[in-house]
């Protein structure tokens, strides 16, 4: 099994200030953290001073975001080269948000897939089901059409490597948490769909992952750590999710 992954997704938070002082922060509290991963994916805006915020500490950088194209007259657009340049390990790709807000459909997202591996770069790619598709038990239908994008356009053993993050849109910024035994069945699943003998994916959950709730959700088998958004804006409470993962 890999490392867990524990990874927080600031989305349009912050200022240079407030990146400052929670990476300040995260550098003290992380330093004492073994055998887990970390990572931040502040706004573009500040990925280079937090870069420089983190130099020294085991805490990875991460983007929000990935234009498909590498360069170019693609006004707003980051590419994944640049991302490279200002340090950047991982790029979430496929965020509900994405999806939902600015129209990305799984071919593009795939693109951004392909895009961030060609220079490097970890994609996080987000999958995960609206609550009227689990009411009509399509959980697995929509989550297989998410992956299957990703596979059809980098080949079968794209993710074997990769980390996907399961995250049910109904528990995104709700408090509504799914519970392990929900997140455990659909890792499962994803597993199943990804893997063969040898691979390796990391499974993250994803949706309003909080202190309190955290170690149920990484004692269970297939998931391997956690995509976190509001909470990762607190150092003390992405800190102690973090310490959920180390003790499982
Ligand atoms: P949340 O967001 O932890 O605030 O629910 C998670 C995410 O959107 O990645």
């Amino acid at each position: 099994m890999p490392h867990p992954l524990l990874v927080g997704n600031w989305k349009m938070h912050g200022s240079r200030s407030m990146v400052a002082d929670l990476l300040a922060a995260l550098k003290l509290g992380s330093a004492g953290l073994k055998g887990i991963d970390v990572a931040v994916c502040p706004p573009f805006p500040y990925l280079s001073d937090a870069a420089s915020l983190l130099a020294g500490s085991s805490v990875y950088l991460g983007a929000q975001d990935v234009a498909v194209h590498e360069s170019g007259a693609f006004t707003g657009e980051v590419s994944a080269p640049m991302l490279r340049d200002v340090g950047c390990r991982y790029v979430i790709v496929g965020h509900s948000e994405r999806r939902s807000l600015f129209g990305e459909d799984c071919a593009l997202v795939a693109r951004k897939f392909r895009a961030a591996t060609a220079q490097g770069l970890i994609p996080i790619l987000c999958v995960g089901e609206q609550l009227a598709e689990r009411a009509a038990d399509d959980t697995e239908t929509v989550l297989a059409t998410q992956i299957d994008a990703v596979l059809e356009l980098c080949g079968d053993s794209a993710l074997a490597r990769a980390v996907i993050a399961y995250e049910p849109v109904w528990a995104i910024g709700t408090g509504r948490v799914a519970t392990p035994e929900q997140a455990q069945a659909v890792h499962r699943f994803i597993r199943g769909r990804v893997s063969r003998a040898g691979d390796t994916p990391t499974l993250l959950y994803g949706g309003s992952v909080k202190p309190q709730n955290a170690a149920g959700l990484f004692a269970q088998p297939d998931v391997d750590g956690g995509l976190i958004g509001g909470a990762s804006l607190a150092a003390d409470q992405f800190l102690s999710i973090c310490k959920a993962a180390i003790s499982q």
